[in-house]
């Protein structure tokens, strides 16, 4: 039975989120947990009883912004000294007791697996104990919750299919605080799915580190992704379909028919290359090298000519040399990513690459070929982005653009945002759009039709 922190006051959260969209879905899960508890989710820090911090421990960046805005908290805390103040997610897993210790006094600390127990860890906090939960898990711990959708509008959202990861890339800190990899349940994601589109959503991500890994045993038939996304796109086929992080290890030819065999499914596929070159993937543990990867582009490009693909670069990863480095840009320039994120390489403590490589590559070095690669990417994606002027795109609308409010702004099949005026078109809506004007960022157009 679930205890009841809170019998007759009304108490608010407000849970901040940094990081992947991972987490932005496990602060949906939070807020629906703790809204069964009697706490009312709020996005105003000020009217909070209870402050949590959804963190990210990817780069030494994102952990150091969050020490940051821990210290801008103290000033609440300072006004009102009943508010519970909790470190969730990626950190808490880290950096555990040490939170405590932090100038700001953190009452609750709460891993990736543990959010379930929130509750109890709020009484223990109201007692003053250090509540604090870090345990991972084998299984899927949320499967029968239904997230509790935090964004204002509701047209597109994320449905986590698995959690965690088992590939151990030596740079990379998510199969610690995240453990190990595990597929949910395919009957609670079609549960979920259909209340998602039952609340009005028009698209839906489906989620995981490694989605295209996922493997689920249902009473002895193995579902794989390309099945799962079929089953997914069928049951809602008015529902938009994306799905991410695809692995380039598991991206094979089913998936790519999956995707041209339902219209409903985006022509997009995320797939972090890291680097061009067949030595670094090596030292990272990728499990592919470069032929492989380009030879996954090319079925992407044969079997889903329409699709656009984005990626993840890392520059300056332990040893990289000059030429290592040049591969990557000549990699880029031979797929032609329609954008990629793009990270200077950020050693985390506990990883293989720590243990085991010297972080050698200068900073001075590693700000030069990050800007090198951003730099070839901004131009890539001007191009590829020139290549739509002309093109007619379906697009959802999603809201008002930033800088007009007679504008509107959605995204197409493949992921790019198109801006146009907004005629008589309303949110949720699809339109189509005759791109008129491209940079490297946005298309803008006008609705035809
Ligand atoms: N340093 C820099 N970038 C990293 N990423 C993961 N770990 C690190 C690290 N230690 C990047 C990878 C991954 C993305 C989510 O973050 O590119 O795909
Ligand atoms: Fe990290 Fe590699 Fe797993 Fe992605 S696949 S989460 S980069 S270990």
């Amino acid at each position: 039975m679930q205890k009841s922190y809170t019998k007759n006051m009304k108490q608010h959260v407000y849970i901040e989120t940094y990081g992947c969209q991972m987490n932005i879905n496990d602060s949906e899960v939070v807020a629906s947990i703790l809204h069964d508890t009697g706490f009312e989710y709020t996005t105003d820090i000020q009217q909070a009883d209870l402050i949590l911090l959804n963190t990210c421990s990817i780069r030494d960046h994102a952990e150091n912004r969050v020490f940051q805005r821990l210290h801008d908290i103290k000033k609440i805390r300072r006004q009102k000294k009943h508010v519970l103040i909790g470190v969730i997610g990626c950190m808490a897993e880290r950096l555990r007791d040490q939170l405590f210790g932090h100038d700001i006094k953190t009452d609750i600390v709460a891993g990736p697996d543990s959010y379930r127990n929130l509750p109890e860890l709020l009484l223990d906090a109201q007692s003053h104990k250090q509540a604090i939960n870090v345990k991972l898990s084998r299984t899927e711990t949320y499967k029968e919750i239904i997230p509790y959708r935090i964004d204002g509008v509701q047209i597109s959202t994320f449905v986590s299919i698995m959690r965690g990861c088992n590939n151990f890339c030596t740079y990379c800190i998510v199969p610690y605080t995240r453990g190990r990899e595990r597929s949910r349940d395919v009957q609670s994601i079609l549960n979920e799915v259909l209340d998602t589109v039952k609340k009005g959503y028009k698209e839906i991500t489906l989620l995981g580190q490694n989605v295209n890994s996922y493997n689920y045993d249902d009473n002895g038939s193995r579902i794989l992704f390309p099945d799962l996304l079929r089953r997914v796109a069928r049951l809602v086929p008015d529902t938009r379909i994306r799905f991410s992080t695809s692995h380039p290890k598991d991206m094979d030819d089913e998936l790519l028919h999956v995707m041209t065999e339902c219209d409903n499914v985006c022509k997009w596929v995320h797939l972090p290359v890291q680097s061009g070159s067949s030595s670094v993937l090596k030292r990272m543990g990728r499990t592919y090298d470069r032929e492989w990867y380009l030879q996954r582009v090319a079925a992407i490009r044969k079997i889903v000519p329409e699709a656009s693909i984005t990626s993840d670069i890392i520059a300056g990863f332990s040893g990289e040399t000059e030429e290592e480095h040049q591969e990557t840009l000549s990699l880029m320039k031979e797929v032609g990513f329609d954008l990629s994120y793009m990270f200077k390489y950020s050693e985390r403590p506990g990883t293989i690459a720590a243990r085991d490589f010297e972080d050698d590559v200068p900073e001075n070095v590693k700000t030069r070929r990050l800007n090198e690669i951003i730099t070839l990417q901004k131009k890539i994606s001007a191009e590829c982005y020139e290549n739509d002027k002309g093109k007619d795109f379906v697009v959802l609308v999603e809201g008002v653009s930033k800088k007009s409010d007679q504008e509107l702004k959605g995204r197409n099949s493949q992921n790019k945002t198109i801006i146009f005026p907004r005629k008589h078109a309303k949110i949720g809506e699809y339109v189509t759009v005759r791109i008129t004007k491209t940079n490297s960022a946005t298309l803008k157009g006008e609705i035809v039709g």
